[in-house]
């Protein structure tokens, strides 16, 4: 038996492993054991790519991209949100070969991804290959951080064809987002 990483959409995911996503994703992001607000809110990622990194059925980390939207000077683009990236347990290279595994995803796609992370996990990324930028969160999340004291204001991101995050970082235009947050 060795690493296997499925790669499927949300609305594909079995019972067990919403259950699953659901609990680890409170557990480690808002803390306490209530999922069922969680699990609501995975269950509607019905179109949303997930990536489970699994070793003998055991899911040993995760994260989705999830299809959005934008409107941005004009012209509609289509891009990913990397959403949920968690690793069980941690540095062990579970997170590393799950990530990886997204970046040729978005690459073989020619798609844009990009999720939002403080600075040190941004240096995680960074390693790993993704191109990471101070300031993208408070570009497109205006007010994420106001009334959290802190601000997860890095992007990493994959560039795709419509080079999306070069053309945002060349103005400093709002950005408006179809979401409150990702
Ligand atoms: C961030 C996270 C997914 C990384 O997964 P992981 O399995 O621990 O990472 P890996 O073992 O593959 O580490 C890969 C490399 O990145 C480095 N790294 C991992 N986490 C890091 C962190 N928080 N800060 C800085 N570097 C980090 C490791 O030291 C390792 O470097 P090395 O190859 O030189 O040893 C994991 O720490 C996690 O689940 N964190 C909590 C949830 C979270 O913050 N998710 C990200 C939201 S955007």
């Amino acid at each position: 038996m060795k690493y296997q990483i499925e790669i499927k959409k949300g609305k594909d995911l079995t019972s067990k492993e919403l259950i699953f996503l659901a609990k680890e994703t409170q557990r480690v992001f808002y803390g306490g054991n209530n999922f069922n607000k969680e699990l609501v809110r995975l269950k509607r990622e019905k179109n949303s790519f997930f990536f489970l990194l699994k070793f003998n059925k055991n899911i040993l980390s995760f994260g989705f991209l999830k299809p959005t939207k934008i409107k941005y000077l004009n012209k509609n683009y289509n891009i990913f949100g990397i959403r949920n990236v968690i690793s069980i347990k941690k540095k062990k290279g579970y997170g590393s070969l799950l990530m990886k595994e997204m970046i040729s995803f978005l690459n073989k796609k020619e798609k844009t991804g990009i999720g939002f992370t403080g600075s040190n996990v941004s240096k995680f990324y960074k390693k790993i290959g993704f191109l990471t930028k101070k300031g993208l969160r408070n570009r497109m999340f205006p007010n994420y951080g106001k009334d959290k004291g802190e601000i997860a204001n890095w992007g990493f991101y994959v560039e795709g064809k419509d080079k999306f995050i070069t053309k945002i970082i060349k103005t400093k235009l709002k950005v408006k987002m179809p979401l409150k947050k990702w």
